[in-house]
């Protein structure tokens, strides 16, 4: 079989972007541009994947890592001086070498498949992946002569009036003869309006030397958008949210508005699980099989096993086990742990906490640096009081204990197994099992206060003239 080799051409600022971030390395739905790009390419299983990086090159390299080899392009000269970059690696190989650049983030596997099994079967050295655009301002054209063959491609900024007609483009896509390739970029000139070395040249170069070269045109010019500014990368972005959203659909997930459902490219989500409006679904986030998530929820980085509520609630890398619910307003922060069944209503903020099965956290409370066992109530406007100004401190809830509402549980603290916590109570010391620990100022009541309490008084002989005019 041929050996399949690719470079992917990242080394551009990306001024147009104006941003501090590399183009590349803005995401789309959660990935950077340049991490789509590579992730469909590896699945067509290649032999070597080259990244050309220049501009934010430490970056870039720390997203991707080992999943591909790297070469450094210390100027960019323009698209075939990248290329060229990458001659050291791999200039004696035999096979086929697909171009891809960083900014196309869309792209799929398949149609790159397409494009390898056009290029055999036209026994072409060169073969460019082209498409009809609505409007193909800022893009290469492909020149075709009478007989509709390719002849070259011609930039914007060097096309003239008859080229800049043409609505064919240049997706910046190709497959060469790797050995091929490289000869040809050495005789590519930077004799053009911007002096660059442009990649696109090299198609000339082989018309030219009587080679064949030859142009695939893909069906949906959606897939080769290119993103250099802003506009561009909110388009991108709608686009991949879309194929996002109609691969749940179709996978089993009702999204009442996907116009409005925001779910990142790794995320998963099981069957009949409903999607609200409004909700975005982060990172690595796992939602399990029949949930539902209300409108306007945000969930980052989060384990959701099947059977789970989540209203209006912000979690963030946490864990929800089967048949638990959360919310409304309420917050998982980092390290939240939420055993089965486990009910966390209103008002409620957890983080680094585990909550045991059965356990309920109803209302207005903050649970930090805590183990709660099973079958607990917590009352409502409860506080675990971790924190002394230096350091965070751990309280222990044993089974089927009773926090009443409105106490404070200084840690550090173990509240054993049945223990019981009157309400109001400010707790410091550990409670044993089957004990109560009520720990609050005693009620004292003045006899007769109210008769020499003179606002009220007044108040009340107003309200009595007011009865008497009417
Ligand atoms: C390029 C093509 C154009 C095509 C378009 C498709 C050329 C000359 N033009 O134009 O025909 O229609 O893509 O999107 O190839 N890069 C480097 N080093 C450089 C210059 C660029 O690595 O010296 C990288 C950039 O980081 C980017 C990619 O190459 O990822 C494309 O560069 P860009 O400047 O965006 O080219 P376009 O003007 O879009
Ligand atoms: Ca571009």
């Amino acid at each position: 079989m041929t050996s399949k080799f690719a470079v992917i051409l990242a080394a551009g600022q990306g001024t147009r972007m104006k941003s501090k971030l590399y183009k590349v390395l803005h995401p789309v739905c959660g990935k950077a541009m340049v991490e789509h790009v590579l992730s469909q390419v590896e699945e067509n299983k290649m032999d070597e994947i080259v990244t050309i990086i220049g501009h934010g090159a430490k970056d870039v390299k720390k997203r991707l890592g080992k999943r591909t080899k790297y070469a450094l392009q210390a100027k960019q000269l323009g698209t075939g001086h990248a290329v060229l970059q990458a001659e050291e690696l791999l200039k004696d190989k035999d096979g086929v070498t697909l171009i891809v650049c960083g900014d196309t983030p869309l792209f799929t596997a398949q149609t790159f498949s397409e494009l390898f099994e056009y290029h055999e079967q036209k026994g072409a050295v060169a073969t460019v992946l082209t498409a009809e655009a609505p409007k193909p301002f800022g893009y290469g054209r492909i020149v075709r002569n009478e007989l509709g063959i390719v002849e070259k491609i011609v930039e914007q900024k060097d096309a003239n009036e008859k080229e800049t007609a043409i609505t064919e483009i240049n997706t910046g896509v190709y497959c060469f003869d790797n050995k091929e390739l490289f000869e040809a970029l050495h005789q590519v000139k930077n004799d053009n309006v911007q002096g660059e070395y442009y990649l696109t040249d090299v198609m000339e170069i082989f018309k030219n030397a009587g080679k064949v070269i030859a142009a695939y045109k893909m069906k949906n010019f959606d897939e080769s958008m290119g993103v250099n500014d802003r506009v561009a990368l909110a388009q991108a972005n709608k686009l991949m949210r879309q194929r996002i959203n109609e691969k749940h659909m179709k996978n089993g997930v009702t999204l009442i508005d996907p116009q409005t459902t925001y779910i990142d490219v790794d995320v998963k989500v099981g069957r009949d699980t409903v999607i609200e409006p409004g909700v975005v679904l982060k990172g690595r986030t796992v939602i399990g099989e029949d949930c539902f998530i209300g409108a306007h929820s945000e969930i980052r980085d989060t384990v959701i096993e099947n059977n789970v509520t989540v209203t209006a609630s912000l979690l963030e890398e946490s864990t929800m086990a089967e048949g638990s619910n959360v919310g409304p307003y309420s917050h998982l922060r980092p390290a939240a742990k939420i055993g089965k069944n486990v009910h966390i209503g209103n008002f409620v903020e957890v983080k680094k906490a585990e909550i045991g099965e059965n356990t309920k956290v109803g209302h207005l409370t903050y649970v930090g640096d805590a183990t709660l066992g099973k079958n607990i109530n917590v009352g409502c406007g409860t506080i675990f009081v971790n924190y002394d100004g230096i350091n965070k401190h751990h309280t222990n809830v044993g089974d089927y204990s009773f926090i009443g509402s409105g106490s404070n549980l200084i840690a550090p603290l173990e509240v054993a197994d049945h223990a019981y916590v009157a309400a109001g109570s400010t707790i410091t010391n550990n409670i044993d099992a089957h004990d109560m620990a009520i720990a609050r100022g005693r009620q004292v009541n003045k006899k007769g206060y109210f008769d020499h309490y003179p606002v009220a008084d007044a108040a009340e002989k107003a309200e009595m003239s007011t009865h008497k005019n009417i």
